[in-house]
């Protein structure tokens, strides 16, 4: 159950997608440890002067990241994007991807992301650039095509493949879909066909059964999967886990639910600084009520707390009583039940590590 890039051995076949404003290093930690193959940085911008601010220092941090480290660039210009890579591979990075896929207007407006689809020489000119500027793989992200009557994901992902490019992601939608509408895998499918080059799926993968019938459809190598892990991080250990042995795994326990949420929110505040940290915070906390619907009670308290350590006290008393309420979801049980002593142990690690911090 695995796939190469370049010389990295991937031991998984999900990597979590490149999300701005949520794959900051605690969540591509978190994913990673719950068993993502892969985990991109935010997307950072290819123009050097902009590199001094808060944010793009942040995203360029890679402290305690399991490797490879795989740093996602957005850019039109071909020099300035090798740049770019040659300068995040001197702090790090170990994959460089290339971001032509974002439909964002502050992307998109500047011909960058899914726009460079529609300039294929331009395409070319980029990657071959950004290949030969350095020596750790270059992966590219894109959409099928700019809009449903120009789906050339398949004529990128030949330039991609004589480019040098050593592994490509294929969002399952055109940039004009934006999010609308349903991840189509035939356009996917054809590329995967004809490649030659590692291909990742991507597109409404919200469940290992979504996984294992875009992955047996698609002949893809790996499903990305970005929304679904939302408030869910443990998703790639069940899609995983079901890749591997065709069984569903049970819900995780609530405790353990409790714990990954204290200790997530304790390495945003650590990662980010008090005001950023329990901003964020707040937005995971949203996700994490919103996978359970007996905590959806909990969201005006949390939403409300304005410092990291009310936040926090909150989040450990409403989720907390929760998990002591009943420390399964009904119905569910859980094989591994016996780790719960370590998640305890996870929890008063966290707590310490936030009165450290606060
Ligand atoms: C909040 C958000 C931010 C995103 N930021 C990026 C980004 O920085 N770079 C990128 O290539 N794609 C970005 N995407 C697209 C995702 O990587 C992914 O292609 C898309 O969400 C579809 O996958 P999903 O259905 O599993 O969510 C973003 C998506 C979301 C929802």
């Amino acid at each position: 159950m695995s796939f190469s890039i370049g010389p990295w051995r991937i031991e998984a076949r999900t990597v979590l997608a490149p999300m701005a404003g949520v794959t900051d290093r605690p969540f591509r930690i978190l994913c990673r440890r719950f068993g993502a193959g892969l985990a991109a940085s935010e997307m950072i911008t290819a123009d050097q002067r902009l590199w001094h601010t808060t944010k793009t220092r942040q995203r360029m941090n890679h402290e305690g990241e399991p490797e490879p480290r795989v740093v996602q660039l957005a850019g039109n210009d071909p020099a300035l994007l090798a740049d770019a890579a040659r300068a995040n591979v001197d702090l790090g990075a170990q994959i460089i991807d290339i971001n032509m896929g974002c439909p964002a207007k502050k992307v998109y407006g500047r011909l960058c992301g899914s726009a460079l689809l529609g300039d294929e020489p331009l395409v070319g000119r980029i990657l071959e650039n950004v290949a030969r500027a350095v020596d750790v793989p270059v992966t590219v992200k894109i959409r099928t095509g700019i809009d449903r009557a120009h789906v050339n994901g398949l004529q990128i992902s030949r330039i991609a493949a004589q480019s040098g490019i050593r592994a490509i992601a294929v969002h399952g939608r055109t940039r004009a879909d934006f999010y609308e509408g349903e991840a189509e895998y035939e356009t996917i499918r054809a590329i995967c066909a004809e490649a030659g080059i590692p291909v990742i799926a991507n597109g409404d993968v919200d469940s290992a059964a979504k996984a294992r019938s875009v992955l047996d459809f698609t002949r893809a190598d790996a499903v990305m999967i970005g929304r679904a892990a939302h408030g869910s991080p443990w998703i790639f250990r069940d899609v995983n886990s079901f890749l591997e042995t065709g069984k569903n795994t049970a819900s995780p326990l609530r405790t353990e639910i409790r714990d990954i949420i204290l200790e997530h929110i304790t390495a945003l505040y650590a990662f980010h600084g008090e005001a950023a940290g329990v901003r964020i915070a707040r937005k995971h906390l949203g996700w994490y009520c919103q996978q359970h619907t007996d905590t959806q009670g909990f969201r005006p308290r949390l939403m409300a707390a304005e410092s990291s350590s009310v936040q926090f006290a909150t989040a450990a008393a409403c989720f907390g009583e929760w998990a002591d309420n009943e420390n399964k979801i009904p119905g569910q049980e859980r094989a591994n039940a016996g780790n719960e002593s370590e998640g305890r142990q996870d929890i008063r690690h966290a707590q310490a590590q936030h009165h450290r911090h606060a």
